[in-house]
């Protein structure tokens, strides 16, 4: 009969243990209990870069890695790409349900009416070198904002909690434009209360000497779907980090610059600024392979390929191929498409990419779209951010509301020196 357990013998010691199976995982803490003696520590999981590891139970998304599904509370992501807004999917990813039309209304109020910073933060960021990368901006000053803000502190006020998600929501755009806007010498733009979400990002980044900012409604539609891509994707590095930090009781402004940070890896958020490099370096299809040489032979990586859990092709690059070509209708071709597909298309055919199941992910293509609408490529990372943002708060919410969460504490092997007496620097 079956039976949802599994059963350990330990060999050192010839002893037998049950331990219950839930949700297809063994507790790490039922292991402890395995030991060789009364002073034994218990047997560890180890488990570097969490590769086997549940950290959390969560309903927030669901991936299915090997075939290719990415859901938002069950929604699959290229429905809500098409059909939803993006201030809709943040509704959802927070609150668990797609918003109705006044829960929309009041939602898109509330996040509308924090968009303003405080103006410190404005001159908080002309402190900032002429050429600061504009993701260092933005992890400074997310966190500056937990000074703004000494009431985020109280976590165990869902009241409290909610403002500051509306306020981080609200406030990435501007604190991403105003990095932008310094970088480029320009004076910075107010929010426009009149626009969307991402109609007003587009109006903090662009406007120039006009009255009143139109935004192109192709590539206000293209920037709210990336946004909606990038809104969550489960326990991910920079999840982690929210996680891991918000741990603490630290305030969700404090966290969400971890995050930021956690992000800015190339090996993250940093991939679609690194994707463009690469291509650019490539320069032309000629040269495609001779990089896919390098790349086999462990010089270089292929940027925006390969996913620690999509083993499929990432369903966020098929909407983002299929939303740059719309973009480039709108804003002409970007040249570097060509090596793109050319170099997708090489890869998917070549042994290495298959064996290792390594497929184009959400970065290879977004990079090419943020290009064609002109922004300069060390503001990616920052767009991955703005889109992420909800994700991470929903994330963070479940965790300060799920009662078997503690302080995030992994333990170690340690492999150190042993216990040795001090030695006097005279007799180093
Ligand atoms: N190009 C060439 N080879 C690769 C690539 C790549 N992009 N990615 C993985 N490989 C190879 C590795 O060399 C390794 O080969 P080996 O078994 O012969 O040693 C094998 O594939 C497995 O790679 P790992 O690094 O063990 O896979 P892991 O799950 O740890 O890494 C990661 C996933 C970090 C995304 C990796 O694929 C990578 O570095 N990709 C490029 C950076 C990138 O695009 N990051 C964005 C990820 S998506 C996001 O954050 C939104």
């Amino acid at each position: 009969m079956s039976k949802d357990t599994l059963t350990v013998t330990d060999n050192r010691t010839g002893k037998t243990y049950e331990l219950p199976i839930e949700h297809g995982t063994v507790r790490a803490m039922d292991l402890r209990q395995i030991k060789t003696g009364a002073d034994d520590f218990g047997l560890m999981a180890y488990d570097p870069a969490f590769m086997n590891t549940a950290s959390t139970k969560s309903s927030i998304t669901f991936i299915d890695g090997d075939k290719g599904i990415l859901e938002y509370r069950g929604y699959p992501i290229d429905e809500l790409a098409e059909h939803a807004s993006f201030l809709e999917v943040s509704y959802l990813l927070l609150f668990g349900e797609l918003p109705n039309r006044s829960q929309l209304h009041e939602f898109q109020h509330a996040i509308t009416h924090h968009t303003m910073v405080h103006e410190n933060i404005r001159e908080f960021i002309d402190a900032f070198r002429y050429d600061a990368h504009p993701m260092g901006i933005l992890v400074s000053t997310v966190g500056a904002l937990s000074t703004f803000y000494p009431d985020a502190k109280n976590l165990d006020d869902a009241e409290v909690r909610r403002l500051q998600m509306n306020r981080l929501i609200a406030k990435m755009p501007t604190l991403a434009a105003y990095a932008y806007r310094h970088r480029r010498g320009l004076p910075i733009i107010y929010p426009d209360n009149d626009l969307s979400y991402s109609g007003n990002f587009l109006n903090m980044l662009f406007k120039m000497t006009e009255t009143k900012y139109t935004p192109n409604p192709v590539i206000e539609k293209a920037l709210d779907v990336l946004f909606i891509l990038h809104a969550d994707h489960e326990q991910n590095c920079s999840t982690s980090a929210m996680r891991g930090v918000g741990s603490s009781r630290v305030d969700p402004f404090s966290a969400t610059a971890a995050a930021c940070a956690a992000l800015y890896g190339p090996l993250h958020g940093g991939a679609n600024e690194a994707a463009i490099r690469m291509l650019n370096e490539i320069g032309s299809v000629r040269n495609i392979p001779d990089y896919i040489r390098r790349a086999k032979a462990g010089e270089v990586r292929l940027m925006g390929f390969g996913h620690r859990v999509y083993k499929n092709y990432d369903p966020r690059a098929k909407v983002i191929k299929k939303l740059a070509y719309q973009v480039f209708d709108q804003v002409g071709k970007n040249p570097l498409i060509d090596i793109a597909v050319e170099l997708e298309k090489i890869a998917l055919e070549d042994d290495y990419f298959v064996q290792r199941k390594l497929y184009p992910n959400v970065d290879f293509y977004s990079g090419l779209i943020y290009q064609s609408m002109g922004l300069p490529m060390d503001i990616f990372p920052v767009l991955f951010a703005i889109g992420r943002t909800p994700g991470w708060l929903a994330q963070w919410e479940e965790m300060i509301n799920d009662n078997e969460q503690k302080i995030a504490r992994p333990r170690q092997i340690y492999l150190g020196e042993g216990r040795r007496p001090f030695v006097p620097l005279s007799d180093r």
